[in-house]
């Protein structure tokens, strides 16, 4: 397992490999990393030779009042956890702030990336700029590595899409891959943020899972009526007394604005977030109507 803490030294790794005819991939995560976070790993050492983990806690997608300096970090473990995974083939880059913003916060960059549209519902319509942050980040981090792959989780499913439309419209030449959600047994889509709840917020939280679940089937069923899916959502979430709901939606998978009606063969995303206690949680799932 190698460490790399220096922007400069995993670009010249990263062109060695490239001569040497390695197939690279990159996996972003902000660490304290779990089994979803494995799982990319996984699937990322399964198209590639060598797997680069960055492990980069990214300030600039973090709102002001949002848990920027009490996010877990535990480097040591997080190295510790992938070296029970794989004991060769695996980089662990994990950056200085100061080396990965220069200038200092986006505010300060006299260049930058903006999102737009895709940013409008769901997650981005609350987190203002958060979206902004991550295709910063992930354009930094795909221009040090230049990676032949990078893999993410279809759990932020609005990030996914976002930074697809990234890499093919600015021509990064790296193929994204989605990997489906991971999940306790209770269906809680695994997050570094769980352990942020307490024991009554962990077992109410699994009302999020069920809302998805349940609007997969009805989709998968052929209801078209997203009113009744959103509805039904917003039902199962309100069972739990602990939950504060802050979006239950159904948008259209490619472009993700709000929908009606789904159209027959139509994918789309169903999506929650809530509240239990101060932790923000969410959950997805892309759904294809019959
Ligand atoms: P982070 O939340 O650490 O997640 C890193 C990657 O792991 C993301 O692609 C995320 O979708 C994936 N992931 C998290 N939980 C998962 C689960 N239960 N199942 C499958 N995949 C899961 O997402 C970020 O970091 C950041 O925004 C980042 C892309 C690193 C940019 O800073």
């Amino acid at each position: 397992m190698e460490l790399i803490h220096d922007i400069e030294d995993m670009m010249t790794r990263a062109s060695a490999l490239g001569a040497e005819g390695k197939r690279v991939a990159l996996v972003p995560t902000m660490g304290a990393l779990h089994d979803g976070h494995l799982e990319l790993v996984r699937e990322a050492r399964a198209h590639t030779d060598i797997t680069v983990v960055s492990i980069f806690v990214n300030p600039t997608q973090f709102g002001p009042t949002e848990d920027y300096d009490r996010y877990p970090r535990r480097l040591e473990e997080d190295i510790e956890l992938l070296r029970s995974l794989a004991a060769d083939g695996v980089i662990v880059f994990a950056p200085g702030v100061e080396d990965m913003y220069p200038g200092g916060d986006l505010e300060r960059q006299p260049i930058r990336f903006t999102v737009r549209e895709l940013d409008r519902w769901l997650c981005g319509r609350y987190r203002e700029g958060h979206f902004d942050g991550v295709v910063t980040v992930v354009a930094k981090l795909l221009n040090i590595v230049r990676p032949d792959v990078a893999v993410f989780g279809l759990k932020d499913a609005q990030q996914f899409v976002i930074l697809k439309r990234l890499a093919r419209d600015y021509f990064f030449g790296t193929r994204l891959i989605g990997v489906p959600t991971v999940r306790e047994d209770d269906g809680l889509a695994m997050s570094s943020r769980n352990r942020y709840l307490n024991h009554e917020e962990r077992l109410q939280a699994r009302v999020l899972s069920k809302a998805i679940t349940d609007a997969e089937a009805a989709v998968k069923r052929g209801e078209q009526r997203v009113l009744g899916i959103v509805t039904a959502m917003r039902d199962t979430i309100g069972q739990s007394e602990l939950a504060k709901l802050q979006y239950a939606e159904v948008v259209s998978a490619d472009d993700l604005q709000p929908l009606e009606t789904i159209e027959s063969g139509m994918e789309v995303l169903v999506a929650v977030a809530a509240y239990f206690g101060e932790t923000r949680l969410i959950d997805s799932a892309f759904v294809t109507a019959p």
